[in-house]
């Protein structure tokens, strides 16, 4: 390509730097906060990292996506021949090699600035640096043809370059600090609280009649807590329940499950959630009578998608710690209470849930099976550090457990904890 055949070109080409350059200094203007510190931004050391932020989004971003899809448009043209650019100075095919290189990276880095994708962001350095190299190699020709219109076109677009280098650094470390930000803050609601209430409100329409059920609760569970739960007939204690382990939804307030809130999950997820992450265990047993106490218990992970053989194998070893192992083949009915009890707890926990929420589990039973069933929920706790929340009228059996939280009326009205727990 002769490049004096496109002197005109040079100049346009030269303009539209100025012109970026005048739309850059624009947006500098433009910003509200200048070396404002951003709460979440600083890094690992607790150095801050000094941003200037735009709507939300720090200022070099915004100059990173003005930049590329700028070096992408540019080459575009150079490639179709309708314009000229630094990568020009190659001879043919190297010219078209070099535009395909920037405009494909100038591409991918601004999806990645828009989608804040550190790999993505890293791949696209190489538009600038494939750039730098022409524009090196450019200025070395226009230095000897000494047009003075090149020298200022090839600085013009090496300063381009290296500001699309620096706003690429600054942005990638401040999405690092974002994201170890971010993963602390996940990391450390996930660590502290298994089950989070906040507000909750839960009222029962029947007809035109209101049952308000739940009044505004604010509860805190913490990881491997054994908590029970005591309170008058009638006053919230299953609908709490209920809700904790999202067989039903609150009316108002949030729900936080592992630092999740559950009232941004799907149908499915629910489900999903379900399934894993809780085990139900209720007064009244609800096992299938039909099948086979190996079968009750080994539904559960049949639904959460366990292979047959690990299924069994591990509906039998739960079913031997909980002191069954001669009832595997047995229907539930010619068991006594306890041990059916027993046998809910062991098809609650064969997914390895976080969390067992139990409804009166010992309300059918005799105090000595009801101390039993207690005995093995404790071990349950202590030896897989699952979270075990307990609704009980016994106060011998909520004294079982770490914390018991009164409830009335559909409110807290207080706590007595009975045993710190070792963290
Ligand atoms: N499905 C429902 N429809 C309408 N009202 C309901 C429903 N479930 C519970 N309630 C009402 O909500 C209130 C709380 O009921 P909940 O079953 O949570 O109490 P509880 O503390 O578990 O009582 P108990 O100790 O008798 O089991 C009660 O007034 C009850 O009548
Ligand atoms: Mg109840």
């Amino acid at each position: 390509m002769c490049i004096n055949a496109h002197k005109v070109y040079m100049c346009i080409n030269a303009h539209i730097h100025v012109v970026t350059y005048t739309l850059i200094k624009i947006l500098v203007l433009r910003v509200e906060t200048v070396g404002q510190k951003n709460p979440s931004d600083s890094n690992k050391q607790g150095k801050p990292v000094h941003m200037i932020s735009i709507a939300g989004e720090i200022f070099e971003t915004k100059v990173l996506a003005v930049i590329l899809p700028m070096f992408a448009i540019m080459e575009s043209l150079s490639f179709l021949g309708n314009f000229y650019t630094v990568t020009s100075i190659f001879q043919t095919p190297l010219n078209y090699v070099t535009s395909i290189i920037v405009i494909f990276f100038s591409l991918l880095g601004t999806y990645g600035t828009v989608k804040k994708n550190r790999f993505l962001l890293h791949l696209s350095l190489l538009a600038p640096i494939t750039i730098i190299i022409s524009t090196i190699q450019f200025l070395i020709i226009s230095k000897t043809s000494l047009q003075t219109i090149y020298l200022i076109s090839g600085i013009s677009v090496l300063g381009i370059s290296l500001l699309c280098l620096y706003t690429s650094y600054r942005t990638l470390s401040y999405l690092q600090t974002l994201q170890s930000s971010i993963s602390e803050t996940r990391e450390r609601i996930k660590s502290e609280y298994t089950v989070e209430l906040i507000d909750v409100v839960k009222i029962y329409k029947i007809g035109p009649i209101e049952v308000p059920a739940l009044n505004g609760v604010n509860l805190k569970i913490k990881k491997r807590e054994f908590v029970a739960i005591m309170g008058p007939s009638g006053s919230g204690k299953s609908t709490l329940l209920h809700i904790i382990g999202a067989l039903d939804r609150p009316t108002s307030g949030k729900v936080i499950i592992d630092g999740v809130d559950i009232s941004t999950l799907s149908n499915d997820e629910l489900a999903k959630l379900r399934n894993k992450k809780i085990g139900f265990v209720f007064q009244a047993y609800n096992l299938i009578n039909r099948s086979t106490v190996l079968r009750n218990v080994e539904l559960p992970a049949l639904i959460g998608g366990t292979s047959k053989k690990e299924r069994i194998k591990k509906a039998i070893k739960l079913l031997e710690t909980l002191g069954l192992s001669d009832t595997i083949y047995r229907k539930p009915k010619t068991l006594s209470g306890g041990q059916q009890q027993r046998v809910a707890i062991a098809r609650a926990v064969i997914n390895d849930p976080e969390i067992i929420l139990a409804d009166e589990p010992t309300g059918n039973l005799d105090s000595k099976s009801g101390r039993e069933v207690m005995m093995y929920l404790r071990k349950m706790n202590r030896e897989l550090g699952t979270t075990i929340i307990v609704v009980t009228h016994d106060r011998e059996i909520a004294e079982m457990t770490d914390r018991i939280i009164h409830i009335r009326d559909g409110k807290i009205i207080g706590e007595e904890v009975l045993r710190r727990k070792e963290t």
